[in-house]
């Protein structure tokens, strides 16, 4: 072959190797899905949150806990205030109220991301654990919650080199917990190959005090968890594969892989109705879109419930969807008694009557 042809044919190679990637990329992040409203009855923005409410979770006396103000790590700051948790009684009306934080604690660089409610069944201490990203790092905050003060007790902050890109934690005990790594590599340049090339590389970890451990793994990136009523069973959302994922909970924390079931969006948080054991999702209907988060064509919402996961026909319905003309970037919704409370990762937070 003449130089030329050998040129032409690398040329060529490259061309299908972009175009190839391409495809797939629109493909895993769904760039082609139409966004459509299918809105809920009595809905109304939650007054005060209006950089987002990316993680919310509700205790069985109606008391919603919601993480606000993420900067995602690696990404430009979608605002500047500093992170906050608030709580909203859904049974009572009152809020949002704004946590005050106690004790040995930055508030300026608090970055919140996925929470977590353990209750101590020995005295009904309320803990709230809190991924935060104080500077792109990736922590695990402890906190002892003071109801009748409206206060955040800060108890621990834990750090380890498998915590190294959490997004969502499910706490097991007033130490313990299990967290997903959305990511394998920490350098920003290799986290966006890891995009653009899905290694499914990222992890489930489980820690408790001396004992911290990589419980399941072959995640392309691991984003909400949370546990079935009976806590026989993990509920993981491998967002880019647009499936939640099944892993029953061993002996020592170890986990194994029951089934997965394909949701078509890209979920973000899990909360389980604890009455039913349905699964709620906070989904990315399109991905392509919620990247380039341009104003004038936003991402939009979606709301998916996943009902009979242990059944051999799982039930995957759309509760919400909204073209971004309401709320934009939905990660989470969250059920109680025929409400439901929609949050965003840097948007507002919606709440719906359902149907
Ligand atoms: C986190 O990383 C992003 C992207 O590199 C950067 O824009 C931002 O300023 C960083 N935030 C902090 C608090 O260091």
């Amino acid at each position: 072959m003449g130089k030329l042809a050998v040129v032409l044919v690398f040329a060529v190679a490259a061309a299908a190797l972009i175009g190839q990637r391409l495809i797939a990329l629109s493909h895993l992040s769904l760039a082609f899905r139409e966004l459509t409203q299918n809105h809920l009855p009595n809905c109304h923005l939650i007054k005060g949150i209006v950089t987002g409410a990316e993680d919310i979770t509700v205790l069985e006396d109606g008391l919603a806990f919601i993480s606000s103000g993420l900067k995602y790590p690696g990404l430009p700051p979608y605002s500047d205030v500093p992170g906050k948790i608030y709580t909203l009684d859904l049974l009572s009306g009152v809020g949002p109220v704004d946590l005050h934080i106690r004790g040995d604690f930055d508030t300026e660089s608090f970055n919140p991301h996925g929470i977590s409610i353990y209750i101590d069944d020995k005295d009904g201490t309320i803990y709230l654990f809190v991924v935060n990203h104080p500077q792109n790092n990736s922590l695990v905050e402890i906190f002892k919650v003071l109801e009748d003060e409206n206060t955040l007790e800060h108890v621990k902050t834990i750090k380890h080199a498998l915590l190294h890109n959490v997004n969502d934690i499910v706490a097991v005990g007033v130490e313990s917990f299990y967290a997903t790594n959305d990511h394998y590599f920490t350098n920003n340049m290799l986290k966006t190959l890891e995009f653009l090339f899905p290694l499914h590389w990222c992890d489930v970890v489980f820690y408790s005090p001396g004992a911290v451990k990589s419980v399941a793994g072959g995640f392309a990136s691991a984003n909400g968890i949370n546990i079935s009523p009976d806590k026989r069973y993990l509920y993981v959302s491998d967002v880019t594969d647009h499936k939640i994922v099944v892993l029953e909970i061993q002996k020592d924390g170890v986990l194994s892989r029951v089934k997965e079931v394909a949701v078509g969006s890209l979920c973000d948080n899990i909360e389980v109705e604890s009455e039913t054991g349905d699964l709620w999702m906070g989904c990315h209907p399109n991905g392509a879109k919620l990247l380039r988060s341009d104003p004038s064509d936003p991402p939009g919402s979606e709301v998916i419930r996943l009902q009979n996961i242990h059944s051999e026909e799982p039930v995957v319905t759309q509760v919400y969807m909204d073209d971004g003309r309401v709320i934009i970037g939905s990660s989470v919704a969250a059920p109680y008694r025929g409400t439901l409370l929609i949050g965003t990762v840097y948007h507002k937070a919606l709440q719906c009557d359902l149907k």
